[in-house]
């Protein structure tokens, strides 16, 4: 039985027991109705709370129905019976309330939460509004301002915050049944007992500057239709009757539930959900990780260290002297307080982390550590060396990683004495920030390792994908490949704006080439030269990017690169385009204009491509994890689900 009827004296207790997280199932939806109808009728019973068991309230609609024919009684029905119950019905909230959880929570008469709960409507995240009602409700508890901002970007807020705004009537004391029970026996004694839908809404203060915000969220969602039709249901609430509002909401929700950028997040949640969920380790024992070591305080190290404190661990960090470990440390220091300026941390746990850092300028240091991890100078023989001296005097149990991102982490492994104590770690920059962590594979890692990895890798709120050894290992392998392509249509081509334009129309945050002047063009040529001998003469080789960095243009930080910087002004590079034309005509190619989409076409074809072989070669796991490293690596439009989602569905839709 998924939802209970107990009674506390005249108080009938309902209780939603549905793991993990309570969603609304059929089952539950149909135990409401019929607990609904049990208290309406009889007549000891004079006020209903609506309660869960576990860890949260309803955290929404069950996402797995979404995909098949809908079952009654259907979720808006159900919340209506309840709006009109004969008894008042408190609903007593804990956890994540959100989506149809908060709906459920507003056809209560009243709210009562525990102070940690939070509650939302993030329907836009799987590319949905509110179905069952929440954009008629909400307004009419908490400012519309308020309201919008919560339906059209999906955010949730705490308890305190919902009871400021009206979205809550109380908090609730230690035992929240206890609290319920006491309020919904007031409500009897009051006889206050009204659905939300029939008090007016609350208008906003300004409506000029509403209707402003309402437009703009439009643009800001790049091509993501539901933040734009969640604004546009908030605005019909504000408009229409309840009835028709709601009749209006229920056939956007329908309509969105069936649109490829709604299956599309909702694959990837669940997709995200399955990274790193590797049969082999089912119930394996995981070491826990509280003590972490960093070796290297530059961009990646201090950044890493920072994401380890961040997730309330010790962090030692080592530099080879006292001048660069300072250097590290003001980094590590200057992201912490980033975030305690950004109001991301309290002032407390600013100096708890603070506390939890130290650094140092040898090994020695790292006697305590759970998991060392390595960010030095991608140099083969720099690695092997940190590794010898790590496996020296670090405990024999503790985990040795490497933050590579595209040396041999097989050699790595191999060139000390228990190579399963090693695996790859592989961070994005910046690494507080970033969610993608890459789990690295090498033949010989022990699963209680590969497993604890993983759960650290949780720990610090990353998605963890695992990766076999390869060049790049999945995300810069796929980018390294489509950069290639890229190159390949300037010589055909298109012009570098034109390359960049198509790929930020198409939805991704930056083009590749101002990327790379973002990034400074040195690097990469740098590593060019240096697998200059061992370069496949068969392979096409474009020589345009060598070109502009003889000239010292190395992107953004020297003024010029692919484009031309004034401040932060970016403007495309005339010398460029005259360089890109002249080796297209040295080549004897006859450039042809290349369409958005076609740029866009020939890209995602590379991507897919790239995505097979590494499938083929089993790198990938599955084309599941490829999507989910290419959202969260390159921000690759979440709403259009990856390469390989878009691949398959294209195939299945035979479009
Ligand atoms: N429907 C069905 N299953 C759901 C679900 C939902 N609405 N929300 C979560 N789950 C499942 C997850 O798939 C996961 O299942 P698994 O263990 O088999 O993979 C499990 O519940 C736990 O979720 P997870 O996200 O891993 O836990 P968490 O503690 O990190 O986060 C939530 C919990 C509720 C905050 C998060 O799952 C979430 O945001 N869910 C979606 C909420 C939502 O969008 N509701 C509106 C739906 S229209």
């Amino acid at each position: 039985m998924t939802v209970t009827l107990t009674k506390r004296g005249a108080i009938g207790v309902v209780t939603i027991n549905n793991p993990p997280v309570n969603a609304l199932s059929q089952s539950v939806r149909q135990g409401l109705l019929d607990a609904l109808r049990e208290t309406d009728n009889d007549p000891t019973v004079q006020a209903v709370v609506l309660a869960c068991s576990g860890r949260t309230f309803v955290a929404g609609a069950d996402v797995h129905e979404f995909g098949k024919p809908p079952v009654e009684p259907l979720l808006p029905d159900v919340l209506r019976a309840i709006e009109l119950a004969r008894k008042p019905w408190v609903a007593g909230l804990h956890g994540t309330v959100l989506g149809g959880g908060l709906e459920l929570a507003m056809a209560c008469h009243t709210r009562i939460a525990k102070e940690d709960a939070l509650l939302g409507l993030p329907e836009v995240n799987l590319g949905l509004i509110p179905g069952a009602g929440g954009t008629v409700q909400l307004p009419r508890l908490v400012p519309a301002e308020l309201a919008l901002d919560m339906i059209s970007g999906g955010k949730p807020i705490k308890a305190q915050q919902a009871v400021t705004a009206g979205l809550i009537d109380a908090l609730a004391g230690e035992d929240l049944l206890e609290s319920a029970v006491e309020l919904a026996s007031e409500k009897v004694a009051s006889g206050d007992h009204h659905s939300i839908l029939d008090r007016p809404v609350n208008l906003p203060s300004d409506m000029e500057a509403f209707e402003g915000k309402a437009a703009k969220i439009e643009n800001k969602a790049r091509g993501q239709l539901s933040p734009a039709a969640a604004a546009r249901a908030v605005m019909a609430a504000l408009d229409l009757p309840p009835d028709a509002a709601l009749k209006q909401e229920r056939e956007t929700f329908l309509w969105l539930k069936e649109s490829r950028q709604s299956r599309a997040l909702r694959y990837m949640f669940f997709a995200e959900r399955d990274a790193g969920r590797l049969s082999r380790l089912k119930g394996l024992a995981k070491k826990e990780i509280k003590t972490v070591g960093v070796v290297g305080g530059g961009t990646m190290g201090a950044g890493i260290a920072a994401a380890c404190l961040l997730a309330g661990m010790n962090v030692t960090m080592a530099e080879r002297d006292e001048n660069a470990a300072k250097l590290g440390a003001d980094r590590v220091m200057g992201i912490l307080s980033g975030s305690l300026k950004r109001g991301l941390i309290s002032q407390s746990r600013y100096e708890l982390h603070e506390q939890n850092f130290r650094s140092a300028t040898s090994y020695t240091a790292f006697a305590t550590a759970d998991l060392m991890i390595e960010a030095v100078f991608e140099e083969m023989e720099v690695k092997k060396s940190v590794f010898a001296d790590l496996a020296a005097v670090t405990r024999p149990d503790a985990i040795l990683a490497t933050n590579t991102s595209y040396l041999d982490v097989n050699e790595i492994a191999r060139s000390i004495s228990h190579p399963e104590r090693v695996i790859g770690l592989h961070f994005f920059s910046p690494a507080h920030i970033m969610k993608l962590l890459e789990i690295v594979v090498p033949d010989l890692v022990s699963d209680k390792v590969l497993a604890s990895c993983i759960g650290f890798g949780k720990q610090l709120g990353k998605v963890c994908v695992t990766s076999g050894v390869c060049d790049g290992f999945i995300a810069n392998r796929i980018m390294s490949s489509y950069r290639r392509e890229c190159e390949y249509m300037l010589e055909d081509g298109a012009l570098p704006w034109e390359i960049d334009a198509a790929m930020v129309d198409f939805g991704l945050p930056m083009g590749v080439f101002q990327m790379q002047d973002l990034a400074g063009l040195d690097i990469a040529w740098a590593m060019r030269k240096r697998q200059a001998a061992t370069r496949d003469p068969d392979q096409r080789y474009v020589e345009i990017a060598d070109r502009i960095c003889e000239q010292g243009w190395f992107g953004q930080k020297t003024g010029q690169g692919w484009y031309i910087y004034d401040g932060k002004q970016r403007s495309p590079n005339p010398e460029v385009e005259e360089l890109v034309v002249s080796e297209s005509s040295r080549k004897g190619i006859v450039r042809r204009k290349m369409s958005a989409e076609h740029i866009m076409g020939r890209i995602l074809e590379c991507m897919q491509a790239e995505g097979q072989a590494i499938l083929d070669e089993g790198i990938a796991r599955c084309a599941q994890d490829i999507d989910v490293a290419m959202v969260n690596a390159f921000g690759f439009p979440r709403w259009k689900g990856g390469p390989m989602f878009i691949a398959e569905t294209q195939q299945s839709s035979g479009s």
